[in-house]
């Protein structure tokens, strides 16, 4: 290549950034919004890497006025980032409250008071995060919690990503998912640079366009870095290219970028002079070529990508010297953040494994902490592999610590394995204690993903193994263990009565934490939820966070299956805040399972199938709260008439059978017990319920023996429930349904109470129950209880389209309105299927109805249509 060669330096904005218009004026107008209303906005900016979302945002910078304050920070490359990161800098950068709470290492919920006091005092503010696809569990719960509340902050959030990663980064996807759906929050995708953008950019190097483009694809990191190699060929690799670029350099500068390249991020001068020793010389001649940048913090790579090719360029020896440097510097230097973190990294890549002992379980505890749970078990990983030189009793210390960080973040295959070497190196050191308390944790474990047998034997194991020894905490641990898996598997007074044991010693030993746990599983055994709410006021108390998230999601469980729907929201509200704000994702997970089938009880659908799409979202070993989302999910399709309500639920009825637990198995059998009525299959009825309705009478599980009973009794099946059902079930039992209506009602469920209705015999209370179907939008029981109506000769029972899609434009049922407003939205179908938790062949059938009943052939006719009728709004 040849041509004069002017500065290609974004950076310093001396070119035009090239096709970026629209997503410039889409962030000014943002400002401006915030600006003028005080409500604050988030913009996810994602982009592959080297797309030019860091150009974006400076030149965005740039075009600001004067009278906006920008604070921005970074997440850092590091396979286990420092928890709140990039907030440190932004903590630092500011000051103030913010500063010495950031500092003082408190949960990320603090942190977002503080800042988002601290947006109040300074507005408006552009507050740049970039890069969170490396972020650490802290700063995405900050992000999250931000997000939350920022329609009342007047900042301006932006935060950059990498789409492309997304796969690899699971808590981020999480976090999107969730923020998708928040008013103010807008994603904007960068693309690519256009044939057209590339030949600009060529022109002066005379370089040929064509081939540019079709190597590089348009990636403008790429581009760039092509045209500065200005090598003959064009490369054919990104890292090609750098290196092209790089052997233009002198030695000294190579080595200056070699010292450079093995600390992620930024390197500060002073780390820097200590790494690069001689070749210090060459920094001009780096900054000067547009290899690196002097930045705030200090030297960068132009890129994360440059970065990276000549780290992995570094010969072996040459980059365990520098690591080795790197580490020793960064431990004599008293910083004002002792930055666990990197040490630890470091640490680990010159192969030091004393340093890595010494730093990565310190980061992690620190990491759990914060809540970052993932970053701690990887750092206890990383210190478990360097652990060769650690004694039986260390090694399984690590190993039980690593675990509890991922029981939290529900990493089962994980947290077993950790365990089950744990108790075997126990066993080896003769550490009687130690092997039963490890036993007792495994139990706990096994017992998430449905390992109930291996669970109970284990724990029942613990006791003995403990009972040899005089009573400690960890013997009140295993009896309570104990008792929860004896209550999950229904046997009440077995559990009660091992509960009661945990209970007594816990008061003898002073000792709070087997006490809550016990005290929580004996109430929720005993049904007692009034004796339940104040054992979570109890953990919270006591400062047993672990505790407390269980206790609400018990409590929840416990209150949904009751039915107290007030008490169940509280428990869900309350509780999911506080797991969310703590990263306790498991107790998280549940309660966002029990809110699924609470709107469920409450006739809330559409909230009802979100919160248990959001379940099966997030891929989790936990099988407990997948049963109970995919039970809802189940049923909603089974009363809506949208096709395949069986395929979830026998998914369900595959994790919860083995199990043999009713807790799990009864809510499955309940609702195919309601699929197989509504399709007039009592045989299925039938074979839905005789296991667990046999279950149910002999745990005596009031509810789930109602219940059951109920759809037995509705199919013309003996259910002999004698005494044993409870609740508004026991009047339907007693065929006493006008009653049980008017409890139900009371209880605030009205599908119940419909259905309760349709029991009667009665045109008045067939009509009212028929009404209430279809304004709860469920055609096919409100069709079922029509037929009855008309069999009794009432006449002007509706036929035809039910009451709810005649209110709708265009003569669209609710879902085929939900559909449109989704393809208006430019949503695909597969998306859509995603998004509403049906097949893709299920939207195909709904669009295909939509375009008929709207006359249109195309999606854009459709959704212009769409507005045109008033389906959906204008500004979509
Ligand atoms: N719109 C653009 N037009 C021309 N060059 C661009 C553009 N955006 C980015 N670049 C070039 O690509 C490089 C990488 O962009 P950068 O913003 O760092 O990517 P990202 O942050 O998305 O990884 C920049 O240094 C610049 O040379
Ligand atoms: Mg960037």
């Amino acid at each position: 290549m040849t041509g004069k060669a002017p500065a290609l330096d974004a950076e310093r904005g001396s070119i035009e950034l090239l096709e970026r218009a629209s997503e410039l004026s889409v962030l000014g107008a943002a400002l401006d919004r915030v600006r003028k209303s005080s409500h604050g906005q988030i913009v996810l900016l994602g982009g592959e890497a080297g797309a030019g979302k860091t150009s974006l945002l400076r030149r965005f910078r740039e075009d600001c006025a004067q009278d906006v304050r920008i604070l921005s920070g970074g997440c850092e490359p590091l396979f286990t980032p420092h928890p709140l990161g990039p907030l440190l800098a932004v903590a630092e950068d500011v000051g103030g409250e913010l500063d010495s709470v950031v500092e003082s290492g408190v949960m990320p919920h603090e942190v977002v008071s503080a800042l988002v006091r601290e947006l109040r005092a300074h507005a408006p503010t552009v507050f740049v995060l970039e890069d969170v696809h490396w972020a650490d569990e802290a700063t995405l719960d900050v992000l999250r919690l931000l997000a939350l509340r920022i329609e009342n902050v007047p900042a301006l959030v932006v935060a950059t990503y990498r789409d492309d990663e997304l796969e690899r980064a699971q808590p981020l996807r999480t976090v999107l998912g969730e923020l998708a759906t928040a008013p103010s929050a807008e994603r904007l995708k960068l693309a690519l640079l256009s044939p057209d953008a590339v030949a600009e950019l060529a022109a002066p190097y005379a370089a040929d366009a064509g081939e540019l483009y079709r190597k590089t694809g348009g990636n403008p990191f790429f581009v760039a870095e092509v045209l500065a190699a200005r090598a003959d060929e064009i490369p054919e690799t990104v890292r090609d290219a750098v290196f092209a670029r790089a052997s233009r350099l002198s030695a000294d500068a190579k080595r200056l970028l070699e010292a450079v390249a093995i600390v992620p991020s930024h390197t500060e001068p002073w780390l820097l002079e200590a790494l690069a020793g001689d070749a210090i010389v060459a920094l001009d001649e780096c900054l000067s070529s547009g290899m690196l940048n002097a930045e705030v913090e200090g030297l960068a790579f132009r890129h994360e990508l440059a970065r990276l090719a000549v780290d992995e360029s570094i010969a072996p020896s040459r980059k365990t010297a520098l690591h080795r440097q790197a580490l020793a510097s960064l431990a004599a230097a008293s910083g004002r953040h002792h930055d666990l973190a990197r040490l630890a990294h470091h640490a680990e890549a010159a192969g030091d494994e004393e340093a890595v002992l010494r730093y990565a379980p310190e980061a992690a505890a620190g990491a759990a902490k914060l809540g970052a749970h993932r970053e701690a078990v990887a750092q206890y990983e990383r210190a478990l592999r360097a652990g060769n030189g650690l004694s039986p009793d260390e090694r399984a210390h690590l190993l039980e610590q690593c675990a509890a960080s991922c029981l939290v973040t529900d990493q089962y295959d994980k947290g077993i394995d950790a365990l089950q070497q744990a108790l075997a190196l126990r066993r080896v050191s003769g550490d009687v204690l130690g092997e039963g308390d490890a036993q007792r944790r495994l139990s706990e474990f096994l017992w998430c993903p449905g390992r109930t047998d291996e669970s109970e034997q284990l724990a029942r194991e613990a006791v003995a193994v403990l009972e040899r020894l005089p009573a400690g905490p960890e013997l009140g641990m295993a009896y309570a263990n104990l008792a929860t898996v004896l209550s999950a598997a229904t046997r009440t007074d077995e559990a009660i009565a091992w509960g009661t044991r945990a209970i007594e010693l816990a008061k003898q030993l002073g000792e709070t934490s087997a006490a809550i746990h016990a005290l929580v599983t004996v109430a929720a055994c005993e049904e007692d939820y009034e004796k339940l709410k104040p054992t979570v006021t109890r953990a919270l108390d006591a400062g047993l966070t672990g505790q407390a998230s269980r206790a609400y999601a018990v409590l929840a469980g416990s209150a949904v299956q009751t039915h107290r729907n007030s008490v169940a929201r509280e428990a869900v509200e309350i509780g999911s805040a506080f797991c969310s704000e703590r990263g306790i994702e498991l107790s998280g997970l549940y309660l966002r399972a029990h809110r699924a089938r609470l709107e469920l009880h409450e006739g809330n659908w559409t909230e009802a199938a979100d919160a248990a799409a959001w379940v099966l979202r997030t891929p989790r070993t936990s099988t407990t709260p997948r049963i109970l989302a995919l039970a809802v999910i189940g049923l909603l399709r089974a009363r809506r008439g949208d096709p395949a309500p069986r395929e979830p639920l026998d998914e369900a009825w595959a994790l919860a059978e083995p199990t043999g637990e009713l807790e799990r198995l009864g809510v499955v059998a309940a609702a195919l017990a309601e699929v197989a009525w509504l399709e007039g299959d009592a045989e299925g009825v039938d074979s839905a319920t005789r296991f667990a309705f046999e279950l149910a009478l002999e745990r005596r599980s009031g509810w789930m023996v109602g219940e059951l009973g109920a759809w037995r009794r509705r199919a013309g099946l003996p259910a002999d429930a004698g005494e044993s059902a409870t609740g508004p079930y026991a009047l339907l039992l007693d065929g006493r349904p006008l009653e049980a209506a008017a409890q139900w009602k009371e209880l605030g469920c009205p599908y119940e109470a419909a259905l309760a209705l349709g029991d009667a015999d009665e045109d008045e209370p067939l009509r009212e129950a028929l009404e209430e179907m279809q304004r709860l939008d469920a055609p096919v029981p409100a069709a079922l209880i029509a037929r009855r109506l008309r069999e009794r000769g009432v006449r002007g029972v509706p036929r035809g389209p039910r009451a709810a899609t005649q209110r709708n434009p265009g003569g669209l049922t609710p879902r085929e309105h939900e559909v449109l407003t989704l393809v208006a939205e430019g949503m695909r179908n597969a998306e859509i299927a995603a998004r509403l938790v049906v097949s893709e062949r299920t939207v195909d059938h709904h669009v295909a109805a939509v375009f008929r009943k709207l006359d249109v052939c195309t999606r854009a006719d459709a959704a212009a249509t769409a507005v045109r009728l008033g389906v959906v709004a204008q500004d979509r």
